[in-house]
């Protein structure tokens, strides 16, 4: 059984990861800001899931965590980078400063917690970013500062797997639409966010759990000649 560590582990896509990895018997390090949604997966999570709170705006929270797990965790073999903020949906001309926040979660932070982890990482780990099909096949003007950061964690991946020649994996998923609380606020509730996923090609928004399925699958041996790789999970989203 395995260590992994799972960044936005108290909501949506990493929440369903988080469970999934507990369920097939690994160990979970969750990481997340609502304490008491970290808490309570840490009930579900059949012993199994530890919860951290950590802000990933903030770079010594993540050395911090790094620094009060390293005896209890010393081997990590591997990470799903996946916590994510959109900021503020803004016009690309009118972007400023308040945007940084953003680029700090979805691609310093990464950054960040590859840079910490591959002092720990077993032969062969696997690492798996969040992205979106955001920065890669589809460019709404409003969120600038979110498809930058979601195009630059795929230059990333690819540079890190590039460097590693294999010792570990570095890929990327880029899911369309999925039902969680970032994209119903994205679409003002989720009864409007319903309504727009009825023009999805196929009528409706994944669920978290059809993606963890993929991150558990990326992350396990069973992917070990997948490297360096970009995968669009969008039910088809993206063909029309
Ligand atoms: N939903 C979609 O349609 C979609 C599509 C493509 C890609 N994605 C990506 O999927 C990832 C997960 O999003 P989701 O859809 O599952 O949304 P979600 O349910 O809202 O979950 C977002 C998670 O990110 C964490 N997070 C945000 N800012 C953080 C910060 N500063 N420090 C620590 N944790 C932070 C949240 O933790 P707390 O709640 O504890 O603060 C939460 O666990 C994001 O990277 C997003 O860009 C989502």
């Amino acid at each position: 059984m395995k260590t992994y560590l799972v960044t936005g582990a108290t909501s949506g896509i990493g929440e369903a990861t988080a469970l999934q990895l507990a369920q097939e018997g690994h160990t979970v390090l969750a990481l997340g800001r609502n304490e008491e949604r970290g808490r309570d997966l840490e009930r579900r999570g059949e012993g199994r899931i530890n919860f951290f709170p950590v802000d990933l705006s903030i770079p010594s929270d993540i050395n911090r965590f790094f620094e009060d797990t390293k005896e209890q965790f010393p081997t990590l073999d591997g990470i799903f980078n996946n916590a994510g903020t959109f900021g503020k949906p803004v016009a690309p001309e009118r972007v400023t400063d308040q945007q940084k926040e953003v680029f700090q979660v979805n691609y310093h932070a990464p950054e960040q917690i590859i840079q910490h982890a591959v002092k720990r990482l077993s032969r062969g780990a696997s690492i798996v970013n969040n992205s979106a099909i955001v920065g890669h096949v589809k460019f709404p003007a409003m969120l600038l500062p979110y498809a930058s950061s979601k195009s630059a964690l795929l230059t990333l991946t690819k540079t890190y797997a590039a460097r590693f020649h294999g010792k570990y994996r570095f890929n990327a998923i880029c899911p369309g639409p999925v039902d969680t609380k970032l994209s119903h606020s994205l679409y003002g509730g989720k009864d409007k966010f319903d309504l727009a996923m009825k023009h999805h090609l196929r009528g409706e928004a994944a669920q978290p759990s059809e993606i963890a399925e993929v991150v558990c699958f990326l992350l396990s041996d069973k992917a070990s000649y997948i490297n360096g790789q970009t995968l669009v999970v969008d039910g088809g989203y993206t063909l029309t």
